[in-house]
């Protein structure tokens, strides 16, 4: 990676460094222009819509950009439907996927129109069924199935193998659909799958395509005629280090679209990674330096709490330093100023070497970053930041000390009950 004079797009990230403090996100317009309309390129042959993955990085102006490009969304909760709402999407752009929605959360989106809802088991479809009845509405419901496929990617990001709490167990999943098809407060439009996040393989996507397509199968040989849609989910991986390979969106288009085409469906398809993973940056500054059982550790001002993959996935997230060409390359463990020695972003990683104030750029931070923040120790959470060509504009002011306050109280106002 170059250790140059660092940028985004036309602006130097020492320029936004030194206007808005660090630790900072920095995103590229640009890069998530160009994402966007590579993954509709390859999806063009069929009828689709790319709902992005609203959990990977929810700022209202990415979401804004997302919905100038055309793209609809895919929420998990009522505290994304609201965000998906307040940047100018309507209900019918909306997927409503999640393990847990509750029956609140389930009225706000049929209030809102949501175009689709997966439901990922039956307790679920009876809740509901229910609440569309009371609102006097039909519910526009896909089953989320479990393919049961094996997927090579960190446990935690794992969704589709066996076992896993996400969808329909896969030998329940067509009696479940059949069921929701026969429910007057809903209509059955869809299947819906989701097998894991940060896939460089086209061949699971596949093996869960051809098996959640064997359930359309079943369920039109059993008379079934409603289904229009197969969602086949997000997932798509990206790289994150030069010698990663990347998912090839063409690869997977030509993988998936054929099997798709004789369906008549058209697809939905939930990407976050792929669209914002590597359009954004964390900046952070080395506050300290030292050496400890002959490591050299660098202490820089962001932590766990602002990036926490390194920590709880151990992913990899390039480092580069701002003006550290031609110094020579050591070891560090770079670490955050949280209270947990789990708080770091690299462990012996050869860097230039490196000084107090020193700018450095944590790639591939867009997605899963921001989101994935916590408060803990008392830090406010850093500001966001987006670069369009030879501009930027804070998008996210940086949380204040009193943001966290917040409805707290010295005196707790009591209050009586009868036993
Ligand atoms: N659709 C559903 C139903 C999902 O659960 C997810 C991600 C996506 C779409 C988008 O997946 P993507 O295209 O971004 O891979 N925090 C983890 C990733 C968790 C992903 C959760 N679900 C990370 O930092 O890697």
């Amino acid at each position: 990676m170059g250790q140059g004079v660092l940028t985004v797009e036309g602006v130097s990230l020492r320029a936004i460094a030194e206007a808005v403090g660090t630790p900072v996100y920095v995103y590229s317009a640009g890069h998530i222009r160009e994402q966007y309309r590579a993954l509709a390129a390859a999806l063009a042959p069929v009828r689709h819509r790319i709902c992005y993955s609203v959990k990977a990085n929810g700022n209202l102006v990415i979401l804004g950009m997302m919905r100038s490009l055309g793209a609809g969304v895919d929420i998990v909760s009522s505290g994304e439907l609201a965000r998906a709402l307040a940047a100018g999407f309507t209900g019918a752009d909306v997927v409503f996927s999640g393990v847990g929605k509750t029956a609140d959360e389930m009225e706000a989106a049929l209030q809102a129109g949501v175009g689709m809802i997966n439901v990922e088991s039956e307790e679920e479809l009876d809740v509901l069924a229910e609440v569309a009845g009371r609102l006097g509405v039909v519910a526009r419901v896909a089953i989320r199935v479990n393919p049961e496929v094996t997927v090579d990617t960190h446990p935690y990001t794992t969704t589709g193998t066996k076992g896993k709490k996400f969808g329909v167990a896969y030998d329940e999943a067509e009696e479940l659909a059949l069921r929701a098809s026969r429910t007057p407060a809903l209509a059955l439009i869809g299947l819906a799958m989701h097998i894991g996040s940060g896939i460089t393989e086209t061949a699971p996507f596949v093996d869960a395509l051809l098996k959640v397509l064997d359930v359309v199968h079943g369920l039109r040989g059993r008379g079934v005629a409603s289904l229009t849609t197969i969602d086949l989910g997000g997932g798509l991986g990206i790289r994150y280090r030069e010698s990663d390979r990347p998912l090839d969106v063409n690869a997977y288009a030509d993988a998936v679209l054929p099997h798709l085409a004789t369906s008549g469906l058209s697809l939905v398809v939930e990407p976050g990674r792929f669209l914002v993973g590597n359009a954004g940056v964390l900046l952070t500054r080395v506050l300290y330096r030292k050496k400890s059982g002959g490591r050299m550790i660098a202490v820089v001002d962001a932590g766990m709490t602002d990036l926490i993959r390194p920590s709880h996935y151990q992913a990899y997230h390039e480092i580069s330093v701002d003006g550290g060409d031609g110094r020579p390359s050591v070891p560090y463990d770079v670490v955050g100023p949280i209270c947990e020695s789990g708080d770091f972003f690299a462990l012996d990683r050869e860097l230039p070497e490196l000084k107090r104030g020193d700018l450095l750029r944590l790639g591939g931070a867009g997605a899963y970053g921001f989101v994935m923040t916590s408060t803990y120790n008392a830090r406010p959470r850093p500001p966001e930041v987006l670069v369009d060509r030879d501009r930027f504009a804070l998008v996210r002011e940086r949380e204040t000390p009193e943001d966290l306050m917040r409805g707290e109280c010295l005196e707790p106002p009591w209050r009586s009950v009868s036993r």
